[in-house]
């Protein structure tokens, strides 16, 4: 897959999201600053380049894919800014910049999650698809950031916190499966719905989907221990700090790349169907297991 694709895709998705985005001028003008802020000031919108990719392979027309694109993005900064709050895990830094928080206050920073949310329901009840394929959208995207999604994750993950080692590996596969493997499937999922995919191809793209979700979250634990902040964004060492449920802390280095590698094979297998189709998925699955940032 020729990287310049996946930038024009970026691109696409930016301009989708400012657009998508209140003005930061017009009132209440510190909770849409707020909402910019944690949208556009950086990210690798791996969520959105997989809609478009799901979307492209099922020859979904791109015009549709806009509204799932910026949809599960928003979600996703959504759930960053509540992921660094106090409450959770108290993060200062985020793509770089200051956390939601530490720029507005905490306050705004709850209200500016909750109208992300908001934002891209709203965003996604207007996609141009038709009514059924725009329902089927809606209920992804609800049950992938819900109690059985998301949200359920991250009170696995809060519930682990400070007994990061007293879990079994499944147990932590099911915690990363839900806060991270979730909205990564609705991803990939609504780009295939967009394009009409019949069940077969939507069940292979999502081993495919399940495989790059838990590999994503493995990388980030790892990153964590390995990264350097200025590169990943973040402040490293925090997990280990907190003694947070990872792949390296239960298993160990060695053990989560194997684990890594494994995952990378179901990718891989899940796609073949699709020979060249999948190049850009492939590419996604590959940026998820090596990326530095
Ligand atoms: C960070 O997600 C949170 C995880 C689920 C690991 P990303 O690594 O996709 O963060 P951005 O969007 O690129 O900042
Ligand atoms: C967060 O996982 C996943 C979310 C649902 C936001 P982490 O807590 O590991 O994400 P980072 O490392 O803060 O980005
Ligand atoms: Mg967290
Ligand atoms: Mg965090
Ligand atoms: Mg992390």
């Amino acid at each position: 897959m020729p990287e310049p694709r996946l930038a024009a895709w970026r691109d696409r998705i930016d301009a989708a999201l400012e657009r998508a985005l209140p003005d930061p001028d017009a009132g209440p003008d510190t909770l849409h600053r707020a909402m910019r802020h944690a949208v556009l000031l950086g990210g690798k919108r791996m969520r959105p380049l997989l809609v478009l990719a799901s979307g492209e392979l099922a020859g979904a027309p791109a015009g549709t894919l806009d509204a799932p694109a910026v949809a599960i993005e928003l979600v996703h900064a959504y759930s960053l800014v509540h992921d660094d709050l106090p409450a959770m895990d108290d993060d200062e830094l985020r793509r770089g910049q200051p956390t939601v928080h530490v720029a507005f206050g905490e306050a705004t920073a709850i209200l500016a999650g909750d109208a992300l949310q908001a934002l891209a329901f709203q965003v996604l009840a207007r996609a141009q698809a038709g009514a059924d394929v725009r329902v089927e959208l809606l209920h992804t995207l609800a049950v992938a950031a819900g109690a059985a999604g998301m949200c359920g994750g991250q009170a696995l993950d809060l519930a682990a916190t400070g007994n990061g080692g007293g879990m079994t590996a499944a147990g932590l596969e099911q915690l990363h499966a839900l806060k991270t493997g979730a909205l990564i499937r609705a991803a990939v999922r609504m780009g295939a719905l967009c394009g009409g995919a019949p069940a077969t191809v939507l069940d292979a793209l999502d081993r495919y989907a399940a495989a790059l979700g838990l590999a994503f979250q493995v990388r980030d634990d790892i990153l964590d221990i390995e990264g350097d902040s200025r590169v990943i964004g973040k402040t490293a060492g925090k997990d280990a700090e907190q003694d947070k449920a990872t792949f390296p802390a239960l298993l160990g280095m060695e053990a989560s790349r194997a684990r890594l590698a494994e995952l990378a094979a179901e990718m891989e297998k899940a796609l073949a169907p699709f020979g060249d189709r999948a190049l850009a998925l492939r590419r996604l699955g590959e940026m998820a297991i090596r990326r530095d940032r």
